[in-house]
């Protein structure tokens, strides 16, 4: 976005602070950057620690810092919360982002369970363990915005392996009941669902399936980019979203609503 067209709209999240898991690559660093133009401090919290440090020196030191966060290890998770309100006084933005695929097919005699509970592990408990430590400092402070990386698996079966889908209905699962649990101490809590996006973690996906990066969209001309999926977390994260609870934002083009198979309308364009 143009340094003009910010000024013109403001800076959406001025004095407030964001803790970002998963935010070494893909959509997490793309929204940890997006959040400091719009006036955040942004803790950046992964396993990729040199990758992780590279994000906050391209950030600027002043906006970003990072953590070592392994999101499975409930005291790694625990600490990365207290370092953040340690470092920067406060948490009103917890961005429960990091997330793998894994290496099981959509082929469930074949699936590995161990692949299948590593996946639940970062994807699911990932996401517990976050909105857990940004309640246990949210609460006392009367307030703030939790958002999950779900997916279009969330809501459709059959794009991924069983794995994957399962752990993202889960995401989906977890952000409801919690948004319910957590909106009597004002905590709103919500998705975003990325239809396909360029990154590691999409490359990875797409070798493993055999599928070209190029791959069906509802909506002509336009390919979704993390610059996309960051602008939705900003929505979710800023206060203009402040009565949206329990929202799962599907960033998809329209492709979880439509049946490309069996259309009325003229696909001869
Ligand atoms: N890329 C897509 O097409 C797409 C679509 C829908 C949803 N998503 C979801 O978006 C989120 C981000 O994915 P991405 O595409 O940016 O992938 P990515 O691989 O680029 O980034 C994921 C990040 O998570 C980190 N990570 C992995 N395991 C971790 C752990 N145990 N603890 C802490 N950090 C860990 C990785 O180091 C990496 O930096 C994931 O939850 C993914 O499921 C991606």
């Amino acid at each position: 976005m143009g340094s003009s067209i910010l000024s013109a709209i403001g800076r959406r999240l001025e004095g407030k602070v964001a803790l970002i898991t998963g935010a070494a690559g893909g959509i997490g660093k793309c929204t940890a950057e997006l959040f400091c133009k719009h006036g955040a401090k942004v803790m950046i919290a992964d396993i990729k620690d040199e990758l992780a440090h590279s994000v906050c020196q391209d950030i600027g030191p002043t906006s970003a810092s990072f953590v070592h966060c392994d999101v499975t290890v409930e005291s790694d998770v625990q600490n990365a919360v207290d370092a953040t309100v340690s470092k920067y006084g406060a948490l009103h933005n917890m961005f429960n982002n990091a997330g793998i695929v894994g290496s099981n097919t959509p082929n469930i005699p074949h699936d590995d369970k161990a692949d299948f509970e590593r996946i639940l592990s970062v994807n699911v408990t990932g996401a517990f363990l976050g909105t857990k430590h940004a309640a246990r400092v949210m609460i006392p402070a009367g307030g703030g915005s939790i958002i999950n990386t779900a997916s279009v698996c969330s809501v459709m079966g059959g794009l991924a392996p069983h794995s994957y889908t399962t752990s993202k209905h889960a995401v989906l699962g977890l952000t409801k009941n919690t948004a319910v649990d957590l909106g009597r101490y004002g905590i709103r809590v919500n998705s975003v669902s990325p239809y396909l996006v360029i990154t590691p973690l999409a490359k990875e996906f797409l070798k493993k399936a055999n599928m070209p990066e190029e791959v069906y969209s509802n909506l002509k001309g336009v390919v979704l980019k993390t610059e996309d999926v960051a602008e939705a977390v900003l929505y979710l994260g800023s206060d203009e979203s402040k009565y949206v609870s329990g929202h799962n934002l599907v960033v998809d083009g329209g492709y979880t609503i439509s049946n490309p198979a069996f259309t009325v309308y003229d696909q001869g364009n």
